[in-house]
């Protein structure tokens, strides 16, 4: 099936230069400035068609990517499916194919299976725009992420990062480790020993070409450690990721309780991190469990900055996956 000229798919950050990254990073700067105005649209996609395909539960990600293309004029048309009603293989390959038979520019999906976005971009005529799939990538997330330490770090490159927590069924994480070493972050993980593999085996679980299973694996710039505190000591940023229940099928920690004494982000351990050091998190956040009230609360969390940027950030690959060129910052 032919694909329009230009038509650029977002199956993940893996797959993206560093230039690539900075160029998408400083299109959506330019596009954040519209969501402070009175008027908050610009005619920038007007008369294109941005299908939201959610087969899995989401706030923040299917409501900003509905605002990113209503803000640029594009019309928005929203699908859930609950996961239960809708199985693998055919069925999501023929849904695809109906929904691009109708002609649409963008086809944005989530779903719990790993490289279902890939499937549909083989079928479809229209962009596909990953919203994260099961335990592989959520690139938007990992963009947004990355414009919200840009904007208070100013730069990438010499950061160091500690993310911490359920990093084996993380998409969140694999993009960030992903993007963040791309543009010369140095990458800490830390969390109980089940969900932080020590071989980075889950960087390339799903399909990834030899040549990057050995430079995930001896990939200098990301470092296991064998506690948080280590993880955290000097660190510029703290990423807290939520403990991914829906993707556990055996019981990787003792009890939630037990979780949150030896892995929650609490003050005291902050205080380890830099002076200025900030603290994100992708939402939804479980107060208690993997970050206390008093850190999500304060001044030095940046987790409703993350939300403002989404919008920005998916208004700008709304606009390059539909043929848009990227703009300088
Ligand atoms: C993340 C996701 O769905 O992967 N949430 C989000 O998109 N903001 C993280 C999570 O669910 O823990």
């Amino acid at each position: 099936m032919e694909k329009p000229f230009r038509r650029r798919d977002l199956l993940g950050i893996r797959d993206l230069t560093a230039d690539q990254i900075v160029g998408i990073l400083d299109t959506a700067e330019n596009f954040s400035e519209i969501s402070t105005r009175e008027v908050k649209k610009v005619p920038a996609l007007r008369g294109k068609t941005v299908i939201n395909l959610f087969f899995e539960a989401s706030t923040r990600t299917r409501t900003s990517f509905e605002l990113a293309a209503k803000r640029l004029s594009a019309d928005a048309v929203n699908i859930s499916v609950s996961s239960s009603s809708v199985s693998k293989g055919e069925t999501l390959i023929d849904t695809a194919m109906n929904l691009d038979a109708m002609a649409p520019d963008c086809i944005v999906v989530r779903h719990a299976s790993a490289g279902v976005p890939h499937q549909l971009a083989k079928v479809s005529r229209a962009a596909i725009v990953n919203a994260g799939d099961g335990a592989n990538e959520h690139p938007t997330q990992a963009l947004l992420d990355a414009m919200t330490i840009r904007e208070h770090k100013k730069q990438i490159d010499g950061l160091e990062v500690a993310i911490i927590g359920d990093i084996l069924h993380s998409r969140v994480a694999r993009s960030n480790i992903h993007l963040l070493t791309k543009l010369g972050a140095k990458i800490r993980v830390a969390g109980p020993g089940t969900l932080v593999p020590n071989d980075f085996q889950y960087l390339i679980e799903s399909g990834v070409t030899s040549e990057n299973t050995q430079s995930a694996i001896s990939n200098p710039q990301l470092e296991v450690c064998p506690s948080v505190e280590d993880a955290i000591a000097g660190a510029d940023v703290v990423m807290i990721l939520r403990i991914q229940r829906e993707r556990q099928d055996s019981a990787y920690f003792p009890t939630l309780r037990e979780y949150s004494v030896h892995y929650g982000l609490t003050n005291d351990r902050l205080d380890m991190a830099k002076k200025d050091a900030i603290v994100l998190h992708p939402g939804p956040m479980n107060r208690g469990i993997e970050i206390a009230s008093e850190v999500a609360d304060s001044s030095r969390s940046l987790i409703l900055d993350q939300v403002k940027y989404g919008v920005a950030v998916r208004m700008a690959v709304l606009y390059l996956a539909t043929g848009g060129s990227p703009t300088n910052g």
